[in-house]
């Protein structure tokens, strides 16, 4: 048993992040199966890549927790949302989840920052740069939608 490192109030949003992390997962893991039954092959594949990235990112979560002497508990995951309407719906959604769950990993490092935790102060950056990577790369995407989207409307004007 190792020496607790974290305070009560900080175990229990790390615990629901590494919760929010399975879930964001199960997100893309939803995504990437619409996108794969609708033949966008290419967006599935990236879809499935990133469900495995939240996976990590979730075992991260798990890792922290216990390694500072608390206790990561497995809980149950919510369902993921219903399925997107088309392409654009997709990219829309998935970054408005990655916007919402950048903002949960904002609170624990804030509250990292009331507490003096440094340990998990540091812990957080790591997340708090790969949102930033997470958002700008779905930002392009849809960017890249948007253009094309655009330009076929002009075409059939
Ligand atoms: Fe691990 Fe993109 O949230």
């Amino acid at each position: 048993m190792k020496t607790k490192r974290i305070s009560e109030k900080m175990e229990k949003p790390l615990n629901e992040q590494m919760t929010r992390e399975a879930f964001q997962a199960q997100v893309y893991l939803s995504y990437a199966s619409w996108a794969e039954v609708n033949g966008l092959a290419g967006i599935a594949a990236f879809l499935y890549k990133h469900m495995n990235e939240e996976r990590q990112h979730m075992f991260k979560f798990l890792k922290f927790i216990n390694d500072r002497g608390g206790h990561a508990l497995v809980q149950a995951i919510e369902a993921p949302p219903v399925d997107p309407k088309d392409l654009g719906d997709c990219l829309r959604k998935t970054l408005q989840h990655e916007i919402d769950n950048s903002k949960s990993i904002d609170k624990i490092v804030n509250l990292a920052h009331e507490e003096k935790d440094w340990a998990t102060f540091n812990f957080g950056q790591w997340f708090v740069k790969e949102q930033i990577e997470e958002e700008t790369l779905i930002n392009k995407l849809l960017d890249q939608y948007n253009l094309a989207t655009d330009q076929k409307r002009q075409n059939e004007n």
